[in-house]
């Protein structure tokens, strides 16, 4: 079989990593990938926005399976494409991926099914967002409805904030149009965790759990991130709350997108707090989490080839997902100054490092092969991931590896999973 994976980041590479252990893959195209997925695939100079361009190179070189791993391309519409021209494709088509594209429809699926989430208004007219502001217990969350990186979430303990934080988003527009229409919603607390659900359009079946760590630094201070790193399975998520979630928030989900006839296919990430009134839904993407994926798919056992092919063809009731009973941690390596300004282009050493090490993995995010070798070339660099018996393990584990890897510049985090000691 012939595989495509859309995306560039350490996401990409976990899966290209799983796609590259089925015994059914001989050959694997990454568009556009990075220095680390061409170890194992062919990367191609076309961009994940590139649609027909990407379905001309599928078609012409019977490609048998295309995975999106991106949310841009999804949201905009990819698998639509590559369905009109018969092309195999995993991901949700453009009226489903709307669930991760803008938080104001998801909020208000939630809503309308009754599906556990924190309270909430919409609104497209600043000066109301204002006067609703006025009213509200403080803190408060404002959210920009569209995409934003994972960046358009302001937490606000001052009424002041929040008003700044409306014109950040609504009247300045720093994150574009994603700020037409923003969210406010009730602030929550408890610890957060992020389960990636395999979805064929009626069935849904939920991975292991992960945990993020969003913030830039030590002690969640900082700002937010696409993620500094990650430790899976989550003993926060027990199985009272697995089954909880299981009838209340994730089949629930599936069927009040059919209901509305958009049917799901492809990753449901549903971000959960588990508050002290039960789960409540912060957010769900429209794919695999990065950094989660790079925790969650080295503990899969299953082929996943064959699971996307279910959700593609309406069968996953007939699969049975299968995870190893240990632990895995990821630790970003970042370039010092992420997610503002860093520099690029140092070079990176200690890869051999991690040659036939079973359990251990580097993920690649933001390289770039060089005729000096391989080089920085984003805020996050890499993903050191290590296997354990459990959690501290683990840790102990990806934290030993992250010494093998050295660059001028390197930044990370000390206390990945530490919460969980
Ligand atoms: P989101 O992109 O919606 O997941 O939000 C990003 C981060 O902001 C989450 O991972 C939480 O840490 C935080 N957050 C989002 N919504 C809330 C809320 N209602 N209450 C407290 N924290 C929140
Ligand atoms: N790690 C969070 C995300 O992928 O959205």
């Amino acid at each position: 079989m012939k595989v495509l994976i859309v995306g560039s980041g350490g996401r990409e590479h976990a899966i290209a990593a799983s796609v590259a252990k089925s015994s059914r893959v001989d050959k694997i195209y990454c568009a556009p990938g990075n220095a680390g997925i061409a170890q194992i695939a062919e990367c191609l100079e076309i961009t994940a926005m590139e649609f027909d361009k990407l379905a001309d190179f599928a078609e012409e070189k019977k490609i048998d399976l295309t995975i999106i791993g991106m949310d841009d391309p999804l949201v905009g519409g990819i698998v639509d494409v590559f369905e009109k021209r018969g092309l195999r494709v995993f991901g949700p088509r453009k009226n489903a991926a709307i669930i991760e594209g803008s938080k104001a429809f998801s909020k208000n699926l939630m809503k309308k099914y009754g599906i556990p989430t924190a309270a909430y208004e919409t609104f497209t007219n600043p000066e109301k967002a204002i006067a609703y502001l006025e009213k509200s217990k403080l803190p408060i969350v404002l959210k920009a409805d569209g995409l934003a990186l994972g960046k358009g979430v302001l937490i606000c303990n001052t009424l002041e904030e929040a008003k700044a934080g409306v014109k950040t988003l609504m009247l300045d527009k720093q994150f574009g149009d994603a700020g037409n229409e923003i969210v406010i919603e009730e602030f929550i607390t408890g610890p957060e965790v992020s389960v990636l659900c395999y979805c064929d359009g009626t069935h849904i079946k939920p991975m292991t759990s992960a945990q993020d760590h969003k913030r830039a630094k030590d002690g969640d201070e900082g700002l937010n991130t696409g993620g500094m790193g990650t430790f899976s399975p989550s003993p926060f998520y027990t199985e009272d709350i697995q089954k909880f979630c299981e009838e209340k928030v994730y089949q629930p989900t599936m069927d009040a997108m059919k209901a509305e006839g958009r049917d799901f296919t492809g990753i449901l990430f549903v971000g959960l707090m588990l508050t002290e009134d039960g789960p409540k839904v912060l957010e769900y993407n429209a794919r695999f989490g990065d950094p989660e994926a790079q925790v969650v798919l080295p503990r899969m056992k299953n082929d996943i080839i064959d699971v996307m092919e279910a959700c593609i063809d309406g069968r996953l009731d007939e699969i049975t997902l299968e995870f190893e009973n240990n632990a895995a941690v990821c630790v970003v390596l970042a370039s010092d100054g992420y997610p503002e300004h860093y520099e690029k282009g140092k070079k990176i050493t200690g890869f051999e490092n991690f040659e036939g090490k079973d359990g251990y993995y580097v993920f690649h995010a933001g390289t770039k092969l060089t005729d000096e070798g391989i080089v920085t070339n984003g805020g996050r660099v890499l993903g050191v991931t290590a296997k354990g018996a459990d959690l501290k393990k683990a840790r102990a584990n990806a934290y030993e590896a992250t010494k093998r890897i050295q660059f001028e510049n390197k930044y990370m985090r000390n206390d990945i999973g530490k919460s969980i000691l």
